[in-house]
């Protein structure tokens, strides 16, 4: 069965090229982290995950491993898997033989890279109904009809939430939430408050693979926008930022530089910085509140022995 593809999220579409020449605007020049991922910038997330410094996927399926039977038993079998922000498909992919999905839904921004892997995982279970959204879900998230509403179990990995600030995040599970009934869940992965040197280090490699990534968005930027931005103009900075528990990516001016696209420019000057990323890092009970503010109860919550990340499974508050 070949998977089947919607294709939601247009890359150039007005409103996306406006969200764009607004950030880099604002008094505090910003640029979401979802333009990190053209092609190259999921090649390079992939190779981040592969990165010694980077500890979440790693600890992430060390929790898996533990847990893979209380897991399994938690979300049931049968069901319909809703990946968001599915990226290469292999968490929840590795998770199939235990879980049989009837339904195998993958939602992503970026397209190309979630066509190849779709394309990939089809091949290896022929007999998996398996539905590709192309979508950015930090604004609405639509579902088409065809995915299946019978025990959806929504994941939500490798801590992605925390590219949302406290609203932003508790709004965005809201959504999710609208998208559940009774008997559905969600598999949520959350990044934990640790040392402010673990952190930083693995947002800041010694290879220089996420500084890439980081500079990758202004050639994607470059593309929508019709900007000029150069590479050799921009450093990446990586910092953990204790009071509002965040990693904060930035780009950072090397010396004075105007950016110019059809409809408007600015000068940044040396050593200022364009915002690209927060990665909100949580406690335990902030993770329960966070999904409380958004109508889901906790039912179990599993760390890994460092207690360095949570995977939390929640579903509807009755
Ligand atoms: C940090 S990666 C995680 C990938 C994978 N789930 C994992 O845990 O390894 C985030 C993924 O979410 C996707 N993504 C980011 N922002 C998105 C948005 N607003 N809408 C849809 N997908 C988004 C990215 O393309 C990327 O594949």
């Amino acid at each position: 069965m070949s998977p089947r593809f919607f294709q939601c999220y247009v890359e150039n579409a007005a409103e996306v090229v406006l969200e764009l020449a607004r950030g880099l605007l604002a008094r505090d020049a910003c640029i979401a982290p979802k333009f990190f991922y053209d092609l190259l910038g999921s090649r390079l997330f992939a190779a981040i995950t592969a990165l010694p410094e980077y500890y979440p996927p790693r600890v992430e399926a060390e929790i898996f491993s533990i847990y893979r039977d209380e897991i399994t038993h938690a979300l049931g079998t049968q069901g319909t898997l809703i990946d968001l922000g599915a990226g290469n498909c292999e968490k929840v992919a590795r998770l199939f033989p235990a879980l049989q999905p009837a339904q195998y839904v993958a939602v992503d921004i970026s397209v190309e890279f979630l066509r190849d892997a779709l394309a990939h995982l089809s091949r290896q279970y022929p007999d998996t109904d398996m539905l590709g959204v192309g979508a950015d879900f930090s604004t609405r998230l639509d579902l088409p009809a065809e995915v299946a509403d019978k025990r959806r179990t929504f994941f939500y990995l490798g801590s992605s939430i925390g590219n949302f600030s406290g609203a932003d995040a508790a709004m965005l599970l809201g959504r999710l939430r609208q998208n559940m009934k009774t008997g559905d869940g969600l598999l949520i992965g959350m990044d934990l408050v640790k040392a402010s040197a673990t952190l930083v280090a693995a947002y800041d490699d010694a290879l220089g693979v996420t500084a890439a990534f980081n500079r990758n968005v202004l050639l994607h930027v470059n593309r929508i926008l019709g900007s000029d931005f150069k590479l050799e103009d921009w450093r990446h900075v990586a910092l953990f930022n204790t009071q509002a528990a965040r990693i904060e990516m930035h780009l950072e001016a090397v010396r004075d530089v105007r950016i110019a696209w059809p409809g408007g420019s600015r000068l940044f000057a040396a050593h200022e910085r364009i915002h690209t990323e927060n990665a909100y890092k949580y406690t335990p009970e902030s993770a329960r509140t966070l999904l409380q503010q958004a109508g889901l109860a906790v039912r179990q919550l599993w760390t890994d022995p460092m207690r360095y990340f949570a995977l939390l499974y929640a579903t509807p508050e009755a």
